[in-house]
């Protein structure tokens, strides 16, 4: 079994237990608001690696025309039940199911950090290709590159991996793919206390 398919295996295997531990920093969603704001309406976004769906794909729905994608069954399933985007679908981000230039944001919260390294720019080049001219991205990333792997990930017996490129790398796959970085911010309350905390990266595409 590849990387990816033991990824998306996990996370239909600890669905219930990740929905019920996912809560939402402020700031998380502080970002998330200030992003929103940003964009021009009416907006069509598609949040990639949308899971369960709360935090983030609710405050969309509440705010935009949402699409959500996931590659997990599980995590689409309990997203279905709980927030009303226009739709839900299941999917692979590193081969996004849409046409060209159809959205004019995507959002992917803590979702690129689980693509195998060497697929991380095909997934930005995905969302330059959805994204109409100007179009915008929000995305969290590590600050350093790491690796890691949890045979026991929230006391499931699960084993999930995570692959982060890291702030440099992401920066220059953002620019090669097209986008121009407009900010930088941080969520300093994230994650553990030795743990590296995310930065969340909006850029534009050129237009
Ligand atoms: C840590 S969860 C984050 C979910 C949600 N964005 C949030 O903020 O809670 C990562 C999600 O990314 C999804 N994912 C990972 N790799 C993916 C891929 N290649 N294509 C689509 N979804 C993927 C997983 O199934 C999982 O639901």
């Amino acid at each position: 079994m590849g990387k990816k398919e033991k990824i998306r295996r996990g996370y239909d295997e600890l669905a219930e237990t990740y929905a019920a531990k996912r809560s939402g920093s402020r700031r998380e969603m502080v970002i998330l608001d200030h992003f929103l704001d940003s964009l021009s309406e009416p907006t069509r976004i598609l949040d990639a690696g949308c899971g369960q769906g709360t935090p983030v794909l609710r405050r969309l729905c509440e705010r935009t025309t949402a699409v959500g994608l996931d590659f997990s069954r599980e995590q689409l399933r309990l997203a279905a039940e709980t927030v009303s985007p226009a739709l839900l679908v299941q999917g692979d981000m590193t081969m996004l199911p849409f046409r060209d230039g159809v959205f004019e944001a995507v959002t992917a919260y803590r979702s690129v950090i689980h693509i195998p390294l060497t697929d991380h720019q095909t997934v930005l080049d995905e969302f330059a290709r959805v994204l109409s001219p100007g179009g915008r991205v929000l995305l969290s990333e590590s600050p350093m590159e790491f690796e890691r792997t949890n045979t026991d990930w929230l006391d499931t017996d699960v084993k999930m991996t995570w692959s982060m490129a890291g702030a440099e790398t992401t920066r220059k796959q953002l620019q090669n793919a097209g986008f121009r970085i407009t900010a930088e911010w941080d969520a300093p309350e994230m994650g553990g206390e030795d743990d590296p905390k995310p930065p969340f990266f909006p850029a534009r595409l050129d237009a």
